[in-house]
């Protein structure tokens, strides 16, 4: 039997969805766009992964900044002072993915712990969730910058999971990133891969222990 207490969710890709702010981009950058805004994730994690490994720790709202500057250099174009901060206020202002906040006021109301465990530092996610439909459903945003260390490692887990003073096996861990579900899965989290894009399972031999297209699947978990 499943002794689930808690459900926690990874924020972007998982909750919120990153690539709202392509539109955005394609606004400022005409017909690059969609490669900048690919561009500027896959370098966010890219930099999360390198700063954690060398141990030289910077917030995700910074790694989140150079990782737009990389991605615009990149796109040999330029970024301006006010468009980089329309671009970083645009991500603080994603859009849920559709089915989430039924998905969450339905879990509320069995009266499960609802969190958020991200990378995000507060000064992203706290206005994030504040001006989403998710706040009034959500007890907790638990941040990787409270301990300064990102996930996967086993150490921002640790935050979480003294954060919501439960053990390992009462977590279900959620997310649509194959490398978290994997550090989730290693930490000895039960873990749901949200997986949005249909991609293959990452070959760490790490498993989820279930697997969904999109979040109301994980109602069976209550
Ligand atoms: C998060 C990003 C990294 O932790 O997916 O929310």
């Amino acid at each position: 039997m499943k002794n689930i207490k808690a459900f926690v969710f990874d924020a972007y890709g998982t909750l919120f969805d990153v690539f709202s702010v392509s539109k955005k981009c394609e606004e400022l950058f005409p017909s690059k766009g969609d490669q900048i805004s690919q561009s500027w994730r896959k370098k966010q994690l890219e930099y999360s992964y390198l700063r954690q490994m060398m141990g030289n720790y910077r917030p995700f709202s910074e790694v989140t900044r150079d990782a737009l500057r990389y991605a615009v250099e990149e796109a040999k174009t330029e970024l301006s002072h006010e468009n980089e901060e329309i671009l970083l206020e645009a991500y603080q202002q994603l859009d849920v993915y559709e089915e989430v906040p039924k998905v969450l006021k339905e879990l509320k109301a069995q009266g499960m712990t609802l969190a958020i465990f991200s990378n995000g530092s507060h000064d992203m996610l706290d206005p994030l969730v504040k001006q989403s439909p998710l706040s009034e459903h959500l007890d907790y945003i638990i941040s990787a910058d409270d301990i300064k260390q990102f996930k996967p490692s086993p150490a921002a887990y640790t935050h979480a999971l003294d954060f919501l003073e439960l053990k390992r096996e009462e977590v279900l861990f959620m997310s649509s990133n194959g490398w978290d579900i994997s550090g989730a899965k290693n930490y000895g989290f039960h873990t749901a891969w949200i997986n949005r894009n249909e991609n293959p399972v990452e070959k760490l031999n790490l498993h989820p222990d279930s697997i969904y297209h999109e979040l109301s699947g994980i109602t069976s978990w209550s």
